[in-house]
């Protein structure tokens, strides 16, 4: 390569790189996967080596002396105390092996104390604990500054608000990782589909939408979890290792890394890795790869040590830190397979939602067969261009959900031809419809029997009235024989109408009836879930019926009592009045009446609290906030992150703050601890 094609390339890697920073970092909707991204970065940071000359020329910043900036418009910036650096990657074990070498050499031993830990994929935060209370948590940004996105991180259960025990330093910042299950993730995702919107691709980037979100309540509706790994500034100094400081996190009662190797050489090193990559599977998080660390503190702060971005003596040589030395992300390869696109299918949901699906030759991939692929939307096929009869890489996001991540344009049939949406559902041939600004085509007809039948098996599945027997064949079954046409129909159904369905049906028959029988008392959210109200999964299911305990007075909410809901906001709330003003959904609601379904409400919660949502503040004299949280549940009640109008009432402990004051601001009443209690014992 010349040295002006080199300029020319680092230019256009430099573009790349920083679009793709963009897309990531401050929109959580990345278009290429971090293997791809990976890749660019390392190439575009090889030229910046091997041409220093064209890389100065080329002009414009090198995305590869900053860390991405996360920073967005609607939070406060705020400074961290010690930098938030990144890490440095490396697929390949020969720069693991080089990276310990440049360690021996800089130390004059071969004796190096590592640990090895899971390279957690979610969103950095920094966390200041003073005195021991949580005060703030901050965003990575751009490495020195971040956004406060305290509220957020106040709404995760498993973060203590106060670290337990001694020795509790005057001011901490803690590292973590925030993240979302895997179960959480597919929850929001089926919400957001079926209300038309495009679905996140994986959990860490639902994981950092949901953290820039300006409305705490709504992120409490989601269920981030956090885990903690790192040290920044620390004063007065409590631990002296990598080792130590994991030992005091979990004193402290923060929620640790799954797994933890602590081990002498860069063998035993590569032997952890290993095994973690034996286990990571299981793990709550998606882990994309091991952090390497020195375990000393005294070796990590070594003057040869230090950070790339810095000279050896200390003298910034980019404009800030960027990555330490003493440390190194050894990433796991995507499991990933080629393979090809036999046909693209379009399923039709329960709410009418056009899913296009790639129907792949089948490959072997991570363990299992992989032969369907989902391409979320038509948007998603337009910019992927793909095409039936394509060469395709597949890859296991977040190891669960097989994706099409990239079409082999060079293995493309010459006769391939750009796939057409179709304008038509596949299963009614009614002419699809797309609302404004949705990315979802629907097919509009409500009597599309694709639509009837999911919406019989989301009625009878294990979320919704739970009728063991009843799954995706048996609805269907039951269809073709014209026995139901309607959720109703189910429970007029005798064991006579069975048997002929099947040749030995006599015992199966009874069981099916009694298992539909049995639910009709099934508890009332699961019937509500059972609905298939748009926004409506299980937790909002639960509140509906915790609020208004029967089907009549549920149809009959408006929108300001929905809204009076903690964690409900408008968009949920105009869902729920919109189906039930449906007439078609009304018929149905009085039909499952008419059959005998009688819901049952959930037991009577405490007078006093029921329906109530409360905000807790600053630091109770006796109560964890987790043991407040939970008796204010356990009573019917609930616990919101942020004080609105509709909360009813704030419980303010010691050193509460900005919380206590928007509540005086809208007269919520403010209670101490005594007057929780109170509350809670029903004599308030
Ligand atoms: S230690 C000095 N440990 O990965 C850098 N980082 O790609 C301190 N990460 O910025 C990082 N799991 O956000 C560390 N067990 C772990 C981690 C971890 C995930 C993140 C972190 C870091 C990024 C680098």
């Amino acid at each position: 390569m010349s040295p002006a094609e080199a300029q020319s390339r680092i230019a256009e890697l430099r573009a790349t790189v920083a679009r793709h920073d963009e897309l990531y970092y401050r929109r959580a909707r990345p278009e290429i996967t971090d293997f791809d991204y990976d890749r660019l970065k390392e190439e575009l940071a090889g030229l910046e080596r091997l041409f220093p000359e064209a890389a100065r020329a080329a002009g414009g910043e090198t995305p590869t002396q900053r860390v991405g900036d996360d920073r967005t418009e609607g939070f406060v910036r705020v400074k961290h105390r010690q930098a938030m650096t990144t890490l440095d990657n490396t697929y390949d074990e020969a720069e693991l092996r080089e990276f310990h070498a440049r360690l021996v050499k800089a130390l004059g031993t071969e004796e190096l104390v590592y640990t090895v830990e899971p390279k957690i994929d979610g969103v950095a935060v920094s966390l200041t604990y003073e005195q021991g209370r949580l005060v703030r948590a901050v965003t990575r940004g751009d490495g020195e500054e971040g956004d406060d996105v305290t509220a957020n991180v106040r709404t995760i259960r498993g973060l203590p608000v106060a670290l337990k025990g001694a020795p509790v330093p005057a001011v901490i910042e803690i590292r973590g990782e925030i993240y979302l299950r895997e179960e959480e993730f597919r929850r929001i995702n089926q919400l957001q589909e079926e209300a038309g919107e495009a679905p996140y691709a994986n959990p860490r980037n639902l994981a950092a939408g949901t953290l820039k979100a300006l409305d705490a309540a709504f992120v409490a509706g989601r269920r981030l979890e956090i885990v903690c790994y790192g040290l920044g500034h620390c004063d007065p100094e409590v631990v002296d290792a990598q080792t130590a400081f994991r030992r005091q996190l979990e004193a402290w009662g923060l929620p640790v890394v799954a797994a933890f190797w602590s081990v002498r050489g860069i063998d035993a090193v590569w032997a952890a890795i290993g095994e973690l990559d034996r286990i990571r599977r299981d793990f709550p998080y998606g882990t994309d790869g091991a952090v390497v660390k020195l375990d000393a503190f005294a070796q990590q702060r070594h003057p040869k040590i230090g950070y790339r971005g810095m000279t050896a003596d200390g003298r910034a040589e980019a404009a800030r830190k960027l990555s330490p030395r003493w440390a190194c992300a050894f990433k796991f390869a995507p499991d990933r397979a080629e393979t090809r696109v036999r046909d693209i299918t379009i399923q039709v949901g329960r709410t009418g939602a056009l899913t296009p699906v790639a129907e792949l030759e089948p490959v072997f991939l991570a363990g299992t067969t992989v032969k369907r692929a989902t391409l979320h939307n038509a948007d998603e096929i337009a910019r992927k261009d793909v095409r039936v009869g394509d060469a395709v890489l597949v890859e296991k996001a977040g190891e669960i959900i097989p994706a099409v991540v990239a079409v082999l344009l060079e293995k493309r049939p010459a006769d391939s031809a750009p796939y057409a949406f179709p304008r038509r559902c596949p299963v009614c041939h009614t002419a699809a419809v797309r609302g404004e600004g949705e990315v979802v085509w629907r097919c509009p007809n409500p009597h599309c029997p694709e639509k009837v039948r999911r919406r019989i098996e989301h009625f009878a599945s294990k979320g919704g009235v739970d009728i063991e027997g009843l799954g995706e064949e048996m609805v269907a079954l039951l269809l073709q024989h014209g026995l139901i046409r309607t959720i109703p129909d189910l429970y007029r159904l005798t064991v006579a109408d069975l048997l002929p369905l099947k040749k030995s049906g006599e015992v199966w028959a009874a069981n099916l009836i009694a298992g539909i029988e049995a639910s009709r008392t099934a508890d009332l959210w699961r019937v509500v879930f059972g609905l298939g109200i748009p926004q409506v999964g299980a937790a909002a299911a639960k509140d509906l019926a915790r609020t208004f305990r029967s089907l009549d007075a549920l149809a009959a909410a408006t929108t300001a009592d929905l809204l009076r809901i903690g964690g409900f906001g408008e968009k949920t709330a105009a869902a729920v009045v919109a189906w039930f003003a449906e007439p078609e959904n009304r018929t149905l609601v009085s039909a499952l009446q008419a059959a005998g379904v009688t819901p049952t409400a959930p037991a009577a919660a405490s007078s006093a609290l029921a329906g109530k949502t409360f905000v807790l503040t600053g630091t109770l004299p006796t109560l964890s906030r987790e043991e407040a949280t939970a008796k204010i549940e356990a009573a019917g009640g609930k616990v919101s992150g942020s004080v609105s109008k509709k909360t009813h009432y704030v419980v303010a402990g010691e050193e509460a703050g900005s919380k206590l004051e928007k509540a005086r601001t809208l007269g919520v009443p403010i209670l101490d601890e005594a007057g929780l209690l109170a509350l809670l014992a029903g004599s308030s």
